[in-house]
């Protein structure tokens, strides 16, 4: 699999025969290179409906035919809006054209904004990949919780994708301490220094995981490693 870094939490993966994008947000994200026009997917996965995480995922969809996997609310949302969508819920898995998703918990909230108040997206999830023999988790937004020691005994993660900017998430250490809960050999930070409010060094959050004996590797925007 080829994992690429678009920014925040959006990341593209191309399995041997379907390429997927998690967390689209690329529309009105400082730090994105790629338009959202230029996204050409089969699958887009979204950890909850915030709009830093759902961002072009109904423009996407709609434009490639792609299918939007989520929890029941937002896949839900992402169907009224005219998008294909496949509606999951936590603790389910499910087999697709290019290997296993499953959702997991993740502490955090999970609303769009309306003018009439917040509409509520459905509960905040993680993702874990499972595709050409290697798996990916995918923590979304979510504070540091000891379950995760759970999720890396149920699938051996090959590479966590772990949130570390604070004040939304898990901070550079908490999100280290993820890393040794979900015990996978490759850890990599997201959702960081996109906005003023998650601005933090990175390094903090490798040292700390090199420390405890597994490797961490921030992956500067566009970048891709083959797992
Ligand atoms: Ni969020
Ligand atoms: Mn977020």
């Amino acid at each position: 699999m080829k994992l690429t870094y678009l920014s925040h939490s959006c990341f593209f993966i191309e399995t041997s025969t379907h390429r997927l994008i998690i967390d689209p947000f690329l529309s009105g994200n400082p730090l994105a290179k790629t338009k959202a026009e230029e996204v050409e997917c089969d699958f887009v996965l979204l950890s909850h409906g915030h709009e830093d995480h759902l961002g072009d995922a109904v423009a996407i969809a709609k434009r490639t035919g792609a299918t939007i996997i989520g929890n029941y609310e937002t896949a839900t949302y992402c169907s009224q809006q005219g998008a294909n969508a496949h509606p999951m819920q936590l603790g389910g898995a499910w087999k697709f054209p290019f290997g296993r998703v499953k959702l997991t918990i993740a502490h955090h909230s999970s609303s769009i904004g309306t003018e009439s108040g917040f509409t509520y997206m459905g509960n905040p999830a993680g993702i874990v990949i499972s595709a050409d023999g290697k798996t990916i988790y995918h923590a979304g937004d979510t504070g540091l919780f000891l379950d995760m020691k759970l999720i890396g005994e149920l699938d051996r993660i090959d590479v966590a994708l772990l949130p570390i900017g604070d004040n939304f998430t898990m901070g550079p250490e908490d999100a280290a301490r993820a890393a040794e809960f979900v015990n996978a050999p490759l850890s990599i930070p997201m959702h960081f220094n996109t906005f003023d409010l998650i601005k933090v060094d990175p390094q903090r959050f490798v040292s700390k995981v090199k420390a405890g004996g597994r490797e961490a590797r921030v992956l500067a925007i566009g970048e891709s490693i083959e797992i």
